[in-house]
């Protein structure tokens, strides 16, 4: 037979991180590729007690579809977290579990943008924030940054001419603190101009934090959400507890959870209950206290001898320093395509993910992501050598 498939999927492309899976996975490569957390984080024997538990005092519910919104006792379990963690108040009715927060990102890009309808991103961006877009056929206009996030200075205007030109962008997506794939984070004033600017024009905002807890120099910077409950705020267990048992979660108005809860009746029913009856116990029981600052001690090394490792061997390129999160954002003197680049890297056994993967138009092709927290030490040390060999050449 030959399929006729729906016009939705001509926007929707295989992302760049996935299809560099099959070379990072050759003998010998160092990756500086990919995303995922470190899996000597795993709370591996931790999970292994609750799971057990879990099945013994709640079997019967845990392995039953759980409710739309998401367990109960694990809302009323993040409304304490989020108070204590990002001083955020809400209530368990505001707290909407998601099957990983990319699962929100999805489900808000089709609750508030019809197809061909504009948002405001970061430029660069969160690349499962581009295929939600894409998925949904939503349009975009990007804010630039620099070392402090979106450049919010440039907002108004952009604003301005879209409203004029009758295209008011239906949101604005950020990832305000240790951005992926920047590494920057937005200081107090900045962000309290995006909120003036999103008042002013009725524009509500995406906060989307899953690393936030992962600082490793500097002071704690406040959420935009912490700052304005109109905020739309996105979290996750996937980089403080596990990314493979999938749950996130929205912080918002009643209004928008429950509107995310008729999608989601279409998506997948109900997220994984026996998931969220772990997340329940994690928190409850204070695990994720003593889990995080291991991940923040890991990674803040890693991230220390990356950053050394680049002072030391990288000329001609500039380089984000992070307080916190999983990446640096290294820029090449304009005329070095990266994505051509990478060819010359692979065969020096280095691997990095080309910065046009970030950007959902226009792509700045001098940039590369550089993740810090899952190779070996001496393997960082080792690739950004190899990295500097290949940037020289070019
Ligand atoms: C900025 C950002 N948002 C959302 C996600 C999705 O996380 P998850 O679906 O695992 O909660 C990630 C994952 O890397 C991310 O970096």
């Amino acid at each position: 037979m030959k399929y006729q498939f729906s016009e939705n999927l001509k926007y929707m492309k295989s992302s760049a991180i996935r299809n560099l899976l099959k070379y990072i996975q050759q003998p010998g490569m160092i990756s500086f590729g990919g995303g995922m957390p470190n899996p000597e984080t795993f709370p591996i024997e931790k999970i292994m007690e609750i799971t057990s538990d879990v099945l013994s005092n709640y079997g019967k519910n845990a392995l039953q579809y759980g409710t739309t919104d998401g367990l109960k006792p694990l809302r009323e379990e993040i409304v304490k977290f989020i108070l204590k963690d990002e001083n955020i108040k809400c209530n368990p009715e505001n707290v909407f579990i998601t099957t990983g927060s990319q699962q929100a990102l999805y489900a808000l890009s089709k609750i508030f943008a019809n197809p061909g309808e504009k948002v405001i991103l970061e430029a660069p961006t969160y690349v499962g924030m581009i295929s939600s877009l894409n998925a949904n056929a939503v349009d975009s206009e990007s804010i630039e940054m620099d070392e402090n996030g979106m450049i919010v200075e440039k907002l108004e205007d952009k604003i301005k001419s879209m409203v004029d030109n009758n295209r008011k962008p239906k949101f604005i997506y950020t990832i305000p603190t240790f951005q992926n794939p920047a590494g920057y984070t937005m200081p107090l004033d900045r962000r309290k101009h995006l909120i003036e600017i999103s008042k002013k024009y009725e524009i509500p905002i995406i906060e989307d934090n899953p690393y936030g807890d992962l600082r490793y120099s500097g002071s704690k910077v406040p959420t935009l959400k912490s700052l304005d409950d109109d905020v739309i705020y996105l979290g996750t267990f996937s980089k403080v507890m596990a990314p493979g048992l999938r749950t996130g979660y929205v912080i918002a108005s009643e209004e928008v959870t429950a509107k995310m809860n008729l999608l989601k009746q279409a998506l997948d029913l109900a997220g994984d209950s026996f998931s969220q009856y772990i997340a329940y116990e994690y928190l409850k029981n204070g695990i994720i206290y003593d889990q995080v600052p291991k991940t923040v001690e890991l990674y803040k090394r890693k991230r220390n001898v990356m950053l050394e490792a680049l002072d030391e061997n990288v000329e001609n390129a500039e380089w984000s320093k992070p307080d916190g999160g999983m990446f640096l954002w290294l820029r090449l003197k304009k005329n070095v395509d990266t994505e051509k680049l990478l060819e010359k890297a692979i065969e020096k056994k280095v691997a990095y993910v080309p910065g046009s993967a970030f950007y959902h138009k226009n792509p700045e092709l001098n940039t590369m992501r550089l993740n810090f927290t899952y190779a070996e030490d001496d393997d960082i040390r080792e690739g950004i050598k190899r990295l500097s060999m290949v940037i020289s050449e070019a």
